[in-house]
């Protein structure tokens, strides 16, 4: 089975219902992020450069019915400018306003509907919602990897009743994820990280399958030392999944995948008032102290391993990154990879909200890493080896 390209799609004159992840963090009004936008221009391009009419599908946030404060009329301004092009907006979906919007484009005309979850056929994946929206278009492509873990109407359904293809950013997508997981230069080494065991479970058990090491930090890294018999005084763990992680490294060393814990932490009594900070084994750490990160032996240790790898993959922060100096497990991390990724062609790829905040906390950007996915739940979806209901209908 292959992903279908836009590329193959004859586009001249067709009306395409595109659907983009434009779901941006907005503060007062303006936008603070903007990469989500720039990743889908070259299809909007490509649309435009074939004649195509381009009728954008997009969500903001997750409304319960009409809410002003999610209109997609505050983004479009941004997406005109950062496209290039006049983008006209739309405040309808499938009504009459819609129909006539439509009726009236010519061909290389951009068209932005209103938030596609305003109607509740959309999460429903409705069928009559699906063919009210069939019926504005001639072709469907899918350009928004970051919410095909949904089965809604405009991310699965419209595939069932038009010719449907993936878009580029798409495509560049699961290249990049793919390369890192399923078929990647070796050795490869997982980094997860981030608070809980409980909300990774399935990543870890998925990619102790398939990577040769597996390297664990953040607050879930306490699980796994609690699991090897550490007292970590008042850290945040999860006492009870001690037998899960136990299991997690039992099948690690059947399939050979190296299981990397920090060999020694950073604490703290206090995250508000940290004067007091402790860096050292978890053995000797005070009782009422706190991890929140690793400490630099591991830190040493990790710039090691990251050195001996061709692949890596990372998902989640090292610890409290946002409060330094408990950044400096993450921000090592990031730069070690970037370091890697220059000198030595390691190939990187990483994921996730929070880490991409990291990795700009860290100073690098897109260009430091060999692909960085804006992708949140359905990047950890696809760790786990989950199907995509957006990427599974865009199959043939
Ligand atoms: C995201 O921001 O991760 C995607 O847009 C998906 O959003 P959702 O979790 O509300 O479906």
């Amino acid at each position: 089975m292959t992903l279908k390209r836009v590329q193959d799609l004859s586009l001249k004159g067709k009306r395409a219902l595109v659907r983009f992840d434009l779901n941006v963090p907005i503060d007062n009004g303006t936008i603070t992020e903007t990469t989500r936008i720039e990743r889908v221009k070259p299809t909007v391009d490509l649309l435009r450069k074939n004649g195509a009419r381009t009728i954008v599908l997009a969500h903001l946030g997750r409304p319960k019915g009409y809410d002003i404060s999610l209109s997609l009329q505050q983004i479009v301004n941004k997406c005109a400018e950062l496209w290039g092009c006049d983008v006209s907006f739309v405040a309808d979906i499938t009504g009459e306003k819609a129909i006539a919007a439509v009726a009236a484009m010519k061909d290389g005309d951009v068209v932005m509907l209103d938030n596609i979850r305003f109607e509740a056929g959309e999460e429903e994946n409705d069928q009559s919602f699906v063919r009210a929206l069939a019926n504005l278009g001639d072709v469907y492509i899918n350009d928004g990897f970051s919410v095909s873990h949904r089965a809604h109407a405009s991310t699965a359904g419209l595939a069932g009743e038009l010719p449907s293809a993936a878009g580029l950013s798409m495509q560049a997508e699961i290249d990049a994820i793919s390369a890192a997981v399923e078929n990647p230069k070796r050795p490869v080494m997982a980094v997860i990280g981030g608070s809980k065991v409980s909300s990774k479970l399935a990543v870890l058990e998925h990619l102790v399958d398939k990577m040769d090491a597996l390297l664990i930090g953040g607050g879930m890294a306490n699980t796994f030392l609690l699991a090897q018999g550490y007292e970590i005084g008042g850290s945040l763990a999860e006492p009870d999944l001690v037998p899960t992680a136990q299991a997690i490294m039992k099948r690690a060393t059947e399939k050979g995948c190296r299981i990397i814990l920090p060999v020694d932490v950073t604490a703290t009594l206090s995250l508000d008032a940290p004067t007091e900070i402790y860096h050292g084994v978890p053995a000797d750490m005070p009782k009422d102290f706190k991890i929140v990160d690793i400490g630099p032996e591991s830190i040493r240790n990790i710039e090691a391993e990251i050195s001996k790898i061709a692949t890596v993959m990372w998902n989640g922060p090292l610890g409290v990154f946002e409060r330094t100096p408990f950044d400096a497990g993450t921000v090592a991390l990031a730069r070690a990879i970037a370091r890697n990724v220059r000198e030595n062609n390691l190939v990187a790829v990483a994921g996730g909200g929070d880490t991409l905040s990291a990795i700009e906390h860290a100073g690098l950007a897109d260009a430091d890493f060999t692909y960085l996915s804006t992708a949140g739940g359905a990047f950890l979806e696809w760790l786990e080896g989950k199907t995509l209901p957006g990427v599974a209908a865009l199959m043939a």
